[in-house]
């Protein structure tokens, strides 16, 4: 038998080998560090403000963990840790079942999963799942530094600038448009999502830390109409990571997705970073394309959660599942 019990009612000292191990598991496979969100996230579970659960055996020991919050009408699972398949369905179960989750309209959640438990606990409840790969090059002393001044095909590159936000929200959901994995970003192709979205890009660490200086816009040298990005964050010393690149349509199958590519590359490897990392769909044929020719390889993969109609319909009855480990 599992119990499982809000993780609200339990000490700090309980919780801090959790994400001990989580934040050891994502360094060693990722060169990730992600002590930054636990950093977010236990001052808000000590404050009562995150939900979540721990999975408890007969014997009283920790077996998994879960967090989940409500943004907007969206539940999304900040964590779903289990050391065996039961355990992460039974978590996912009583995520399931927590008055957020009957509050909530859509689903998502953004994984490393520890084995094929994670997705099959998903798929039981016909949460649609996709795969996301995760690969890396190292920098060389090929990758040096953007000229700024130089022009190509009327495209002038340039550092990022607080200012830039509301124009990259835009060019955001234009590059985007229809791309299979929009639902990643902005589900419903909403500015507001996508605004929510680069603001967590650049003002937290959900994604590493942002660094301005490796992070570009394109624009035309005529007009200064935007027409590309390309944001680059720290996941850990020596390890930067495109976290976004995107291309106005007007300007793609240019080379200027090679050409901001090149510019995080150059500015990272002059900061002191060894390697590049990023995430791409494995459904996104035309990012693979480009970062198969930049030299990526794959490292891990992730899974994306993703329920876009009203979770409760489908659902088992409540209560069914809980408690059953
Ligand atoms: C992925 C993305 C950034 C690529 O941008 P891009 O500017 O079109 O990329 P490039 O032009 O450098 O390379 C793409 C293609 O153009 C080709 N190309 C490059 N230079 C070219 C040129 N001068 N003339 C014609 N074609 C050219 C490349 O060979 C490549 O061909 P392929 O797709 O047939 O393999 C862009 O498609 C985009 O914004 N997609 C939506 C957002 C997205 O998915 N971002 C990635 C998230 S992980």
């Amino acid at each position: 038998m599992t119990t499982y019990i809000d993780w609200r009612d339990v000490p700090a000292e309980e919780i801090r080998p959790l994400y001990e191990a989580e934040t050891a598991r994502w360094r060693a496979s990722l060169d990730w560090n992600l002590q930054p969100s636990w950093d977010i996230v236990e001052p808000a579970r000590a404050a009562g403000r995150l939900p979540g659960l721990i999975a408890r055996d007969r014997q009283g020991r920790t077996v998994g963990w879960a967090f989940f919050l409500l943004h907007g009408d969206i539940l999304q699972i900040g964590a779903l840790v289990g050391d065996r398949a039961a355990v992460v369905r039974g978590l996912l179960d009583a995520v399931l079942d927590s008055p957020e989750a009957a509050l909530a309209r859509e689903l998502s959640g953004f994984f490393f999963p520890r084995g094929s438990a994670e997705q099959a606990a998903f798929v039981r409840r016909r949460i649609p799942v996709f795969r996301h790969l995760y690969l890396r090059r190292p920098l060389t002393a090929e990758d040096t530094p953007v000229d700024e001044e130089a022009e190509a095909q009327g495209i002038r590159l340039r550092t990022w600038t607080p200012h830039d936000a509301v124009a990259m929200v835009r060019l955001l959901a234009r590059a985007y448009r229809k791309a299979p994995n929009v639902r990643c970003f902005a589900p419903h192709e909403r500015l507001e999502e996508w605004a929510h979205y680069l603001g967590q890009l650049v003002r937290t660490s959900a994604c590493g830390e942002f660094r301005p200086e490796a992070s570009f816009i394109a624009e035309r040298a005529d007009t200064r109409a935007p027409v590309g990005l390309v944001v680059t964050t720290l996941l850990a010393p020596g390890t930067a990571h495109v976290a976004q690149v995107a291309v106005d349509p007007d300007a793609m199958r240019a080379g200027l997705g090679r050409r901001l590519m090149r510019a995080s590359f150059g500015a990272a490897r002059a900061a002191g970073h060894t390697q590049v990392t990023l995430v791409v769909g494995d459904d996104n044929a035309r990012a693979r394309g480009l970062y198969d020719r930049l030299g990526f390889t794959e490292a891990a993969s992730f899974l994306f959660a993703c329920r876009q109609t009203p979770l409760r319909r489908s659902f088992p009855a409540a209560g069914a599942g809980q408690n059953a480990a």
